[in-house]
């Protein structure tokens, strides 16, 4: 059985409901947080609930769990769901803070406030072997969202819509031009590898500072791979000796083609390779219990 979070209670999915004046619901006023757990073992638990903190601060809403009620909670989620999920117990948590329900329709806050705290967790299938050995393809957009894109708020519809366009022309991804610069993709971050050096953008009002993009620039500095934080023009995009994405779901996949044209020699790059070994002997080590 799917068992769900809502409001304090665990129930079947069937029987979470929201009501039709929650916030969320009328003016995507809320936030969120994807967060795996491998083996169980939720993967850099405190670094998602200090992200789900900001974000709750960047659109005024107080946290209505403490940390350690969020870990306990998470931590229940994944034990009413562990049937649902393979031998190798990996399942991914979404969670959900609304600004809760009023009875009117307002644009300004309610006077008082009762969140809407909902939560789920899915069995995270199996790496796709053709996406390794192929990488997948990506094309450029004009990034048509708002100026917070720290905030990972629930209002996506500007994501939904730019990937949809990259999916209806056989994309992945769709990689988001700002300004000229690419400053992430619609539902990941950006990677380039230009002379052996590993470069992502610098984390900006702009851009999701995603976990999976830090994670991957600490076992850069750890393994010795040359790496900065720098601007990443639509021209450096294109003539880039490697491209990835970054994100909790797909962790790091190689982008081969670019707007119909491949990235080097189409394949997933050496750079790539290496750290792809570092990301899952890091992930054995949290499934483990030797790191988080
Ligand atoms: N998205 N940028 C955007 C716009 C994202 O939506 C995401 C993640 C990321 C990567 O962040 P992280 O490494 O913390 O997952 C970057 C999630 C997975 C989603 O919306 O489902």
């Amino acid at each position: 059985m799917h068992i769900v979070y809502l409001n304090g209670s665990f129930m079947p999915i069937e029987e979470a409901c929201v009501s039709v004046t929650d916030r969320g619901f009328l003016f995507g006023d809320g936030v969120y947080e994807v967060i795996p757990a491998y083996g169980g073992r939720l993967f850099r638990l405190p670094h998602h609930l200090q992200r789900l903190q900001d974000s709750l601060d960047g659109i005024k809403l107080s946290n209505p769990l403490s940390e350690s009620e969020w870990t306990q909670l998470l931590e229940r989620l994944l034990q009413h769901n562990r049937d649902r999920a393979g031998n190798n117990n990996d399942q991914s948590v979404y969670l959900q803070v609304t600004r809760g329900t009023s009875r009117k329709r307002d644009h300004n806050f309610p006077a008082e406030i009762h969140h809407t705290v909902y939560a789920c967790s899915n069995p995270i299938p199996e790496p796709d072997p053709a996406v390794e050995r192929d990488g997948v393809s990506a094309i450029t957009l004009d990034d048509i969202r708002w100026a917070w894109c720290n905030i990972k708020a629930i209002t996506l519809l500007p994501n939904v819509l730019l990937r949809q366009q990259a999916s209806e022309r056989g994309a992945a991804e769709a990689i988001l031009i700002r300004d000229g610069y690419a400053i992430e993709a619609s539902s990941s971050n950006i990677f380039i590898v230009h002379d052996g050096t590993l470069i992502t953008p610098p984390k900006s009002p702009v851009m999701l500072p995603g976990i999976t993009r830090d994670l991957v620039l600490e076992l850069a500095e750890q393994h010795g791979i040359a790496y900065r934080e720098d601007n990443i023009t639509e021209e450096a995009l294109h003539s880039a000796d490697e491209i990835w994405i970054t994100s909790s779901t797909r962790e790091i996949v190689p982008v081969t083609r670019l707007d119909d044209k491949s990235v080097s020699n189409g394949l997933p790059g050496p750079v790539w390779k290496t750290m792809l070994a570092f990301y899952r002997q890091y992930k054995d080590a949290v499934r483990s219990g030797n790191a988080n």
